[in-house]
């Protein structure tokens, strides 16, 4: 029943910083989806009867790409490949599915927070026994194998029907389909006080994004935690995501931004990306930058069972705020610093040395999977709310009372041509050395370099993780590529000032950040190299 179907490699197959993304158009031609499949199924060893779990964001190409995956696990020997209903798995819920069921893998289709459509982007990516992101190493050797592949594998076999539950044979592998949202729905009641959150009476507004979420926050929001009616907005997940890009920021999440601003704004508001990993905060009346929601969790976490106990660690990615720090200080236990990018969590949380993660990339999550999780960081802020009894404004006033707080924002220059990105980045390294000392208006560079990372679990290197100049005084400028786009390349410049207990903490961040974005325009010649005077998004 096995068949091989003969091909030729593509040379575009390099796993980026979060699995394979390209335009849909690219992914639809012959033998590509198959191709980078196969290459993942040749690199996973003791597949022979082994489980994999199969489920993606719901996005364009979602369905059809689960049926050739299916077909070709079957050929490839699995034991058993477990589905979400309707091809539906939030990436947190994929990574919590992998874990309970054993499964030696998954394959998690999505393009996170691109949008999507048939002119508009689709992505794999494999994740690992642990639940997590395949780390380096695997994908380094899934991108060698998709250069030189010249066979998929499958079975003669139809299409199942994704809809209904229940276990059907594909070839000699059964397949389940299976409720996307109970299990993980389960393992948050074992995380968070559901009954403080239901008696808190609570309001808020949860924008789904027409993206993988909605059912989760209807399941959890509205009908265990009591939230009314309509509080999940945009919440049946679509093909195109209602022609949207759903990724939660300020730009792309502004309906939600406005209602939150208004003057009947509920309690708390909050939305989530594509696949369901990011989170955006937003309170009555106050923004939580994710480098800030990270360090307010982490102070707050012990407020809920699941982290009555304390926290082993935080971790946080290089452009991430320092916020974190200050309160993994102040707890007396070890903060981590890795390069951008989910994957460098896996080993710190499976080694038991940090318990809270977080990235400036509105990505915040736990132990108690291997990936971010968007409606993880929502209940618990809720859970915190419902504990303190004080609206997101005053934990915010009263957390930077106590640590200080870090002004951060992050500019995002898209679509530049990529020779001009490579040139900005090339002077940047070159100059590194002649910066120390150097005076930008009331700013004086203390340090310059570009981050490597050392592994603690495994002595593995990452290099070339970004530039990062440092300030004294402990306010920073971050220059990085994009490792997620499509399109040419994204130059991200992360900006971050702190202020001091006692200090200026109640001003708008634009103003409290100018001198320190006219510091990286002359340090970088953004607009010499790039040609533009403003940057794209700015979150
Ligand atoms: C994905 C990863 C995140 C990472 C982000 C960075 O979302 O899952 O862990 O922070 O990409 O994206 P960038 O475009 O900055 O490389
Ligand atoms: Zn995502």
């Amino acid at each position: 029943m096995i068949r091989t179907v003969t091909s030729t490699p593509y040379t575009d197959q390099k796993p980026g910083t979060s699995g394979l993304r390209k335009k849909v158009k690219v992914f639809q031609q012959a033998n590509y989806a198959e191709n980078f499949v196969q290459s993942v199924f040749d690199v996973v060893e003791d597949k022979a009867g082994a489980t994999l779990v199969i489920g993606g964001d719901g996005r364009f190409l979602n369905r059809e790409v689960i049926q050739i995956a299916i077909r070709m696990a079957a050929a490839n020997g699995f034991g058993r490949a477990i589905v979400g209903r309707g091809g539906i798995l939030s990436t947190p819920a994929a990574s919590h599915m992998i874990r309970k069921r054993g499964a030696i893998g998954g394959l998690v289709l999505s393009a996170s927070h691109n949008p999507g459509g048939p002119d508009e982007d689709f992505g794999i990516k494999y994740n690992i026994a642990n639940g997590g992101p395949a780390p380096e190493s695997i994908t380094d050797a899934i991108n060698a194998r998709t250069l030189d592949i010249d066979r998929w594998l499958t079975v003669d076999a139809a299409d199942i029907d994704l809809d209904q539950d229940g276990e059907v044979m594909v070839g000699d592998m059964p397949v389940e389909v299976v409720d996307p949202v109970e299990d993980y729905a389960a393992l948050m009641e074992t995380l968070f006080d559901f009954d403080a959150i239901r008696a808190s009476k609570l309001t808020m507004a949860f924008d789904a994004m027409s993206a993988v979420t909605g059912p989760y926050a209807t399941e959890i929001l509205e009908r265990r935690l009591g939230f009314a009616a309509g509080t999940v907005r945009n919440g049946t997940p679509l093909p195109d995501f209602g022609g949207h890009h759903p990724d939660p920021n300020l730009v792309h999440a502004h309906e939600l931004y406005e209602t939150m601003m208004a003057p009947d704004a509920p309690d708390f508001g909050a939305a989530s990306d594509g696949d369901g990993d990011r989170n955006l905060i937003i309170g009555r009346h106050r923004f939580v930058t994710p480098s800030d929601s990270l360090a307010m969790l982490a102070a707050n976490a012990h407020l809920a069972p699941g982290y009555a106990g304390g926290l082993k660690g935080i971790a946080r990615s290089m452009p991430t705020s320092a916020a974190a720090d200050r309160v993994a200080a102040a707890l007396g236990i070890p903060a981590y610093e890795t390069p951008t990018g989910w994957k460098f969590f896996g080993n710190l949380l499976d080694a038991g040395m940090a318990t809270i993660c977080g990235e400036e990339s509105a990505g915040t999550g736990s132990d108690h999977v291997r990936e971010k999780d968007g409606l993880w960081a929502v209940l618990l802020w809720l859970n915190i709310l419902a504990v303190r009894g004080e609206s997101v404004d005053a934990i915010a006033r009263d957390h930077w009372a106590k640590f200080g707080r870090n002004y951060y924002a992050r500019h995002d220059y898209e679509g530049i041509e990529t020779p001009r990105a490579d040139a900005l980045m090339a002077a940047l390294r070159a100059s590194l050395a002649t910066l120390p000392g150097k005076q930008f208006g009331d700013l004086t560079v203390e340090t310059a370099d570009e981050f490597a990372y050392t592994d603690p679990t495994d002595g593995s290197i990452s290099r070339n993780q970004g530039v990062r100049i440092l300030f004294t005084g402990g306010s920073r400028v971050v220059f990085r590529l994009s490792g997620t786009g499509t399109t040419g390349a994204t130059l991200r410049v992360y900006l971050e000032r702190y202020e001091p207990v006692g200090g200026d903490l109640d001003r708008e961040t634009s103003d409290m950040l100018a001198s320190i974005v006219a510091a990286a325009e002359s340090i970088a010649g953004i607009a010499q190299h790039t040609g533009r005077s403003a940057p794209d998004v700015v979150t």
